[in-house]
């Protein structure tokens, strides 16, 4: 897999031929994996992404006549033409509705945003847990932001893509996604408070420490609009209120178990237990972090994945196998990375030991008969920014 399988100015030469003149620009927005903390962003908790180097990117030029065209290099089908006026929620909008929803999103807030024409091509693996649709979004949320001259920080454009995938697609993710694509840095790994989105860039160098975080794509293909995402975020908010805190991060990792005692519902109870300790191991993370101890980072990026396959129960066994796998193979820990129900594992690895963990995984998949995964090395990149 490249990082960009078409270059900016390719994307450029596609949009010329299909709209018939120049785009104003190019911009780029980054798919993601998140190191620690999954599951906490809607409960107002901690979350640790950073960018990949696999970027969606949007040519993009402004019209005055009302009218929205989305493109996509990657998706077989013609152009989307749609009214601005006519801009509708609802299900079922393909691809399309994530670009849509951006500028149904950004006049709702009431911004100058006019008519454009969108041409897309992505190097982001879709369906992998690794955030494409969020990349779509902000790619077109700094597109807008370039085109109509709005200043939106980087914060205002995720919220706005947030809303627009909650309110417009319909799925009810939290923000961790559209932060890490809108602000991630390259080199470092985002520390973020999702309650006040207060960030603090971690420098994430691998390298240095003779060590390398593997990306594993199952190529199980997630669903998390099926119910189930929904499903444990409304059991997290039933912790919530049974507990009388505004969210799940207001409980305090040292009053878990009097905390559980006072939940009368297994699967409720179960799911507070992950949030809380998750919360807890990405403030672990964060000290081991800045105390230059990146091998004990290991440990608990394992213990966050058998909470999250044993609590939270988004895992499967393909994910499980990875990690089962890459740790009896030698990794530091290895843990299943984003919404879960398939999708990507991440494995923190010695240098040295990157091919034996990696041939071992592909081995053991033949072995289950699972399609073959796709393995590359996660290297701290750039957020979203305009190329031409
Ligand atoms: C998906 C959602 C995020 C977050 C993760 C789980 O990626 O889009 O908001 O909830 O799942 O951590």
């Amino acid at each position: 897999m490249t990082s960009s399988t078409e270059s900016a100015e390719t994307v450029a030469k596609g949009f010329q031929e299909l709209y018939g003149r120049a785009p104003d620009g190019v911009w780029a927005a980054p798919g993601r994996v998140n190191l620690i903390g999954e599951h906490t962003d809607y409960n107002d908790g901690f979350v640790m992404p950073l960018a990949l180097p696999h970027t969606v990117l949007a040519a993009a030029a402004s019209r005055t006549d009302g009218i929205l065209r989305l493109h996509s290099a990657d998706v077989p089908g013609g152009t989307y033409e749609l009214r601005l006026d006519e801009l509708e929620p609802g299900p079922d909008g393909g691809w399309a509705a994530y670009p849509a929803g951006v500028l149904w999103a950004l006049r709702a807030a009431g911004l100058p945003v006019g008519g454009a024409d969108l041409h897309f091509a992505s190097a982001v693996p879709t369906g992998a847990g690794l955030s494409s649709s969020a990349a779509l979004e902000v790619a077109t949320a700094f597109a807008l932001d370039g085109l109509f001259s709005l200043g939106l920080s980087r914060a205002r454009m995720a919220r706005l893509c947030q809303h627009a995938e909650n309110d417009f697609v319909g799925m009810p993710c939290g923000i961790m996604d559209q932060m890490a694509s809108a602000s991630c840095t390259s080199g470092h790994a985002l520390y973020l408070d999702t309650r006040d989105l207060t960030e603090r860039q971690v420098p994430f160098d691998l390298t240095v420490h003779g060590l390398c975080l593997l990306v594993v794509d199952t190529r199980v293909k997630h669903t998390l609009a099926d119910g189930a995402y929904a499903s444990r975020r409304r059991s997290c908010e039933a912790g919530a209120a049974a507990l009388g805190v505004p969210a799940l991060r207001d409980v305090a990792h040292a009053e878990l178990d009097a905390a559980l005692r006072r939940i009368d519902d297994e699967e409720v109870r179960s799911c507070v237990r992950h949030v809380v300790t998750e919360d807890h191991r990405v403030t672990e993370v964060i000290r081991l972090l800045d105390a230059g101890q990146v091998r004990a980072v290991g440990p608990v990026l394992t213990q966050g994945h058998i909470s999250l396959r044993d609590d939270f129960r988004v895992s499967c066994p393909e994910l499980d196998l990875v990690v089962d796998t890459a740790n009896a193979a030698g990794a530091l820990g290895a843990r299943m990375t984003g919404g879960g129900f398939g999708g990507s594992a991440i494995v923190l690895v010695d240098q040295d030991r990157t091919e034996d963990v990696t041939r071992a995984v592909r081995d053991a998949f033949a072995r289950a008969d699972f399609t073959a995964p796709r393995v590359f090395t996660a290297v701290p990149s750039e957020g979203a920014h305009r190329v031409v």
